[in-house]
Order: structure tokens, then C-alpha cells, then sequence
């Protein structure tokens, strides 16, 4: 059979192009029978082009033309003819011409589809990641994987540009706990050794930094064994930086430059140049959350100053029990924010249904919260009233003008809905009602496109987190980001009395309430990140027997040096408007980290086996359940 190579592409032909013989090779995408006239849409990854079988083609064309079934890969000979006026198609580039097929070959057939290849195909996620290779043709997957590309090109072109080097790192490294799982790799010339594969490229970048490139970054693939979600999965990509000599300012700097070059180039949009900065504490408190999305206002402010005049019991019982707890951990020298009242308003939902409302609470409680109370404004613009819901407790009967004054100092408005939660735990008011906030931003659809239609993307730095945070279950102190990162100078000398309430330099970048990069200034001398380890319990002997190398690395001269992380299948998530990464990644894995392409994770022979000296303890068990 010829092979008939294409001389363009079905995206390239255009009026000018009129008379020309040309050879396309494409899929069928399309194809439709008008009395004797063939129209087939030929596709590839440029675009679609419109060939005719006309009626007087020869009878071999229409032979082979009538075997053609939907992504039949074809070669079409032919000559480029102008549509006439009435059947110009403005919406296709190449709308303007067709193609007069001339002669036709079968490159190859395809099965009956299991689903169609366009994007509103509504085949489930299981089945396009079984036939990825049919998904990954439709416009979707096909703008959404160029769009990486271009991502990925401008990271390189920016990084390039202002002196940084790309330097790979190793994915066979020593198991080193750095937050989630390690992926492990056993070792066939050591019986009972093995490798991880990284979590993160952070103790090479690190030492990297030790050995001079003062300016590495990285496209880096990751590890982690954790459950996947919608914005996680197993093996993912970061933009890896690190830097020496820098405070944090200078990373932040970089960082909005690099963001500013990616989405002018690859999105032709401008964003600011500088971005928002909220300190850990101000998130969490306006917002409940340290990824807080900013596309909409709708502020969290604190009801505990309006809570002794009202007659609420449950509000009083948390800020007293609150205050108790906090002034017993004080005399063990112990810093506690103490409880909390945290309201919302809602501007004009004060016609939210009971039902509406209980939607609410329930996802409050998921956040541990022990209710949502709610109270609404009617009344007029000067004498504002409360009514419904706990109002009774703030209205009627309390000391006058209470209602007004709430109304005042909340700046809410007749129609308006209020919402609030009390804790003995501050941050459980703080968390539970910003999961609120974020529920009504999506139902109320605030996250959507600005008003010129556009999508909108709002970035903020977070600063200042705390360094170590309490972990409950295992009874100890760990690191809120990772070990490695440097306690803010005023505490240095008081780490160790008092984790809860030391800060480090620590920054995230947080774009449309989706962490997107997270990064810090690091610790380069030995003798604090011995403490560190100390403080997250690791005994000394074992310390040094898992980063040993890393303290030994920092005892040659390391410089002060800091870096960041932006995660690379998020932010192309993210440009391209998507809320699951899979939608950018060509071969995810399922929820259940499983690729149901090749079926991996699989079972291995018993050779492969013998041959790393393992043995299988379990029976193979059923598949995790979903969280
Ligand atoms: P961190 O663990 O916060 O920091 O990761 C940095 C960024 O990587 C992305 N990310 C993920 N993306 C997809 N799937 C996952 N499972 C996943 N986990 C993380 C996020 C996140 O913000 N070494 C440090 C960085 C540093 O300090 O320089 C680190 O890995 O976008
Ligand atoms: P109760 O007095 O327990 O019947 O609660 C009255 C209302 O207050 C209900 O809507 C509860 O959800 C709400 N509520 C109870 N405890 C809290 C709390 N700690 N924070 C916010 N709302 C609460």
C-alpha cells in the first residue's frame, strides 16, 4: 500500500490555498452521506479539514470511502477547492475550502468505539483512562496537553533566562521521612536494602546548594504513597527552585516574575506583578483556611465581642471554656489562641431556605464544628432587626440597640443572612466556617469568570506559618511544611519551651483557594537542625542515621540559601480551568492509584521476585476504599 505522506496538516489549508493538490493524514472524525456527496471531517492534532467524495468520484474512491467508519486512520490525495458562500463554516479555521478527494487509503482501522472521541463525550473517568489513547485525542486533552507543553517550555525559558541552572536530581534515594510515604524500590544487590523514590527533590536541591549552584531548578517527578484526590496524585510534577544567598522576599520576587512570564506566554494574560500577602494568622482568620480563594470577599469577623450581651449559652460555654484552657497551657508556658465566635455574613440570603442552611451546617461539621447558628436581618437600613435562628437570643429582650449594634459593627444589611460558629478551639471556628465560606462561594457561583467572560486568577502569598504543629494522634510536635526549614529569628533562642508558637520562614503561594507552591528559607546550620530533628522526636542516633549527610553537608561552609516549589500539574490545572489533574497529566493514575490502561500496579513472577530476595506475606487484598 502507498503510504501517501501528508503534505500538510488538516489544520493549515486556507482560500489562498485554492487549486493546490494536497496529501492530509488524519482520523475520520466525522463522516456524512448527502444523496451520492461524501463529507468526511479529517482530524489531527492541528486542526480539521473538510474532504468531499463528490458523486462522480470514481467508483474505487467511493468503495473505500463507504468502508470508513469514525477513527479509521486515513491518507487523502486530493485538490483544494473554496466552499461555496452558503457553506463557509466561520467556526472552523479551515471552514473557508474543502478537500476534493482524489484518491483515499486505509492506514489503519479502528474497532467499534467504546465512546466517542469529542469533548462531550460523557464516558466515565474509568473508561477514558482505559482508552486513554482515544481520550487523548479529543480537542480537550489535546488543548489541555499543549498547554502543558507550553508551561513547561516558559518555566524553562524564564528559569533559563535569569541564571539558574537544570540540574536532575536522583529518583533512587535513601528513605528519608519527609511527610508522606516513600514509594520503595527493593534492591536486587542488597538483599533487605532498598531505595525510595523522592517525595521531593529537597535534600539534593539543598546540597546542591552546598556545592555552589547557587541558582537550580528542576522539572521533578515525585513520589508519594498518599490517597489520591482531585488536586493529588502518587507521582506528580513539581517546578523545583532553590537559591543561596537570598531572603525570602528575593524568592517571593522570583516567584511572581516566573508566574508573570508563564501566564503572558502561555496564556497570553497579564496578572499582577506582585501578589497578595496575608500572614498565616490573618488567613485563617478572615478567610479559615491557608489557601483561602480570593476570587470573592465575603470575610469571616469575630462575634465574641457581641456574645456577654446576648443570652447564648452555647457561645459563652465556648469562649469561657476556651479561655480556661488557655490559661492553664500559660502557666505550663504554653501559647493557646483560646476559643472562638466566628460569624459570616452573607450579603442578600436572608431567603436561604431551613434546608439551605442545614446544607451549611453539615459541612461545618464535617470540620468538627458543634453547629451552625444563623440569624437574619430585616428591619430598614437604620433600625436593622434580627430575626430567626439564635435572634432571640441577640433581640428581644437584651439590653436595647443590641441588634443594631451587632448590625453596625458587622456591616450587615436587611436581607442579609448571618452565620456563626463558636469553639473552644479558635482554629475549629476558623476552619469549619471557612469551609462555609468556600461552600457558598461555589454555590453562589463567585468563583466564576470575571465580568469580561474571562477566567480569573487570584494569587496571594501566605506568610509567616507556624513551624511545628501538634500532632494528636502520636502525641508529638512534627513540622507543619518539612524539618528542614528555618524557625523566624526571634524565637531561635525559645524553640524548644514553647513549639506551638514559633513561626518560621515559611511561604505558600495560593492561587483560586488551591495551594500552588510552598517553600521557605532553610536552616544551614547543623547544630539547629539537630534541634529541630530533637523537637519532632527524633533520638540523635537515629537523626544522624537518616540525614547524617545532610548535617555532615552543612558542616563544609553551607550557604544561607532557601527555595520553593510550585507544583506543575496544578498550575496548568488551574490556567486551564479544570478541577481535577488528571485532566492535565497524559497517563494518571485512577483514584484508587491505579493506571486501568496498563493495569499497574500489577503481580510480578515469582523469578523477579526471588531475584530481589522478596516474599509475599499477604494474599492480594481488595482495592482501598475511597475517602
Ligand atoms: P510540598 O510538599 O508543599 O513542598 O509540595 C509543593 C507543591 O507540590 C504540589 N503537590 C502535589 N501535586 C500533585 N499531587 C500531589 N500529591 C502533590 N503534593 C504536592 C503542590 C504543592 O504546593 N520540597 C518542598 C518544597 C520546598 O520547600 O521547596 C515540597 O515538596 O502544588
Ligand atoms: P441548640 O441550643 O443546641 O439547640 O442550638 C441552637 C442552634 O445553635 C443550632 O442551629 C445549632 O446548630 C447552633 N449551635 C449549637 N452550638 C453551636 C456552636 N458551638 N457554634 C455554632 N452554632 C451552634
Amino acid at each position: 500500500m502507498e503510504t501517501m505522506k501528508r503534505t500538510t496538516t488538516c489544520g493549515a489549508l486556507q482560500k489562498t490555498d485554492a487549486g493546490k493538490t494536497v496529501t492530509l493524514n488524519g482520523w475520520v472524525h466525522r463522516k456524512r452521506d448527502h444523496g451520492g456527496i461524501s463529507f468526511i471531517n479529517l482530524r489531527d492534532r492541528y486542526g480539521i479539514t473538510q474532504v468531499v467524495i463528490d458523486s462522480d468520484a470514481p467508483a474505487e474512491l467511493t468503495a473505500i470511502s463507504a468502508e470508513l467508519r469514525n477513527e479509521f486512520c486515513i491518507a487523502v490525495e486530493g485538490t483544494v477547492r473554496t466552499r461555496p458562500d452558503s457553506m463557509v463554516n466561520p467556526d472552523m479555521p479551515t471552514g473557508e475550502i474543502e478537500v476534493v478527494a482524489k484518491k483515499l487509503n486505509i492506514l489503519n482501522r479502528s474497532e467499534v468505539l467504546p465512546f466517542q472521541v469529542d469533548d462531550e463525550s460523557e464516558a466515565k473517568e474509568e473508561l477514558r483512562l482505559t482508552y486513554r489513547y482515544l481520550d487523548l485525542r479529543s480537542a480537550g486533552m489535546q488543548r489541555r496537553i499543549k498547554l502543558r507543553n507550553d508551561v513547561a517550555f516558559a518555566v524553562r525559558e524564564w528559569m533559563t533566562g535569569q541564571g539558574f541552572y537544570e540540574i536532575e536530581t536522583p529518583t533512587f534515594i535513601k528513605s528519608t521521612p519527609e511527610g508522606a510515604r516513600d514509594y520503595l524500590v527493593p534492591s536486587r544487590l542488597y538483599p533487605g536494602k532498598f531505595y525510595a523514590l523522592p517525595q521531593s527533590p529537597q535534600l539534593y536541591k539543598q546540597i546542591l546548594m552546598v556545592g555552589g549552584f547557587d541558582k537550580y531548578f528542576q522539572i521533578a517527578r515525585c513520589y508519594r504513597d498518599e490517597d489520591a484526590r482531585g488536586d493529588r496524585q502518587p507521582e506528580f510534577t513539581q517546578i523545583d527552585i532553590e537559591m543561596s544567598f537570598v531572603s525570602r522576599n528575593d524568592i517571593l520576587a522570583m516567584t511572581e516574575g516566573l508566574m508573570g512570564y508563564v501566564f503572558k506566554k502561555a496564556l497570553g494574560k497579564t496578572i499582577p506583578p506582585h501578589f497578595t500577602r496575608l500572614t498565616y494568622e490573618d488567613a485563617m482568620e478572615r478567610y479559615g483556611s491557608d489557601k483561602p480563594d480570593l476570587r470573592f470577599d465575603m470575610q469571616m469577623q469575630d462575634f465574641a465581642p457581641y456574645v456577654a450581651e446576648g443570652g447564648f449559652q452555647a457561645f459563652k460555654d465556648a469562649l469561657a471554656a476556651g479561655e480556661a484552657d488557655k490559661v492553664a497551657a500559660a502557666a505550663k508556658g504554653i501559647t493557646l489562641a483560646g476559643g472562638g465566635v466566628k460569624v459570616l455574613v452573607v450579603p442578600g440570603k436572608a431567603d436561604y431556605s431551613r434546608k439551605q442552611i442545614e446544607e451549611l451546617e453539615a459541612q461545618a461539621k464535617i470540620y468538627k464544628a458543634k453547629g451552625l447558628a444563623w440569624m437574619k436581618v430585616a428591619g430598614t437600613d437604620t433600625v436593622p432587626t434580627l430575626e430567626g435562628g439564635v435572634a432571640k437570643f441577640f433581640a428581644g429582650g437584651e439590653p436595647a440597640g443590641s441588634a443594631q449594634k451587632i448590625c453596625a459593627g458587622l456591616a450587615a444589611k436587611p436581607g442579609d443572612l448571618i452565620l456563626l460558629v463558636a469553639d473552644a478551639q479558635r482554629k475549629i471556628a476558623n476552619i469549619a466556617l471557612g469551609a462555609v465560606r468556600s461552600k457558598l462561594g461555589r454555590d453562589l457561583g463567585l468563583t466564576g469568570p470575571g465580568p469580561d467572560g474571562k477566567a480569573r486568577f487570584e494569587f496571594a502569598w501566605i506568610v509567616d506559618f507556624p513551624l511545628f504543629e501538634f500532632n494528636d494522634e502520636e502525641n508529638r510536635w512534627e513540622a507543619a511544611h518539612h524539618m528542614f526549614s528555618m524557625p523566624q529569628e526571634k524565637y531561635h533562642a525559645t524553640l524548644e519551651q514553647d513549639p506551638g508558637s514559633v513561626l518560621g520562614d515559611l511561604y505558600d503561594l495560593v492561587l483560586n483557594g488551591y495551594e500552588l507552591a510552598s517553600g521557605s528559607i532553610r536552616i544551614h546550620d547543623p547544630v539547629l537542625q539537630k534541634r529541630i530533628f530533637n523537637i519532632v522526636g527524633f533520638d540523635p542516633a537515629d537523626a544522624e542515621q537518616k540525614f547524617g549527610f545532610l548535617t555532615e553537608a552543612f558542616k563544609y561552609g553551607a550557604p544561607p540559601h532557601g527555595g520553593i516549589a510550585p507544583g506543575l500539574d496544578r498550575l496548568v490545572m488551574l490556567m486551564a480551568g479544570e478541577t481535577s489533574i488528571k485532566e492535565v497529566i497524559a497517563f494518571p493514575k485512577n483514584s484508587f492509584a491505579v493506571s486501568p490502561m496498563d493495569k499497574a500496579p500489577s503481580e510480578v513472577d515469582q523469578k523477579q521476585l526471588d531475584e530481589l530476595h522478596l516474599s509475599i506475606v499477604h494474599e492480594p487484598t481488595e482495592p482501598p476504599k475511597k475517602e
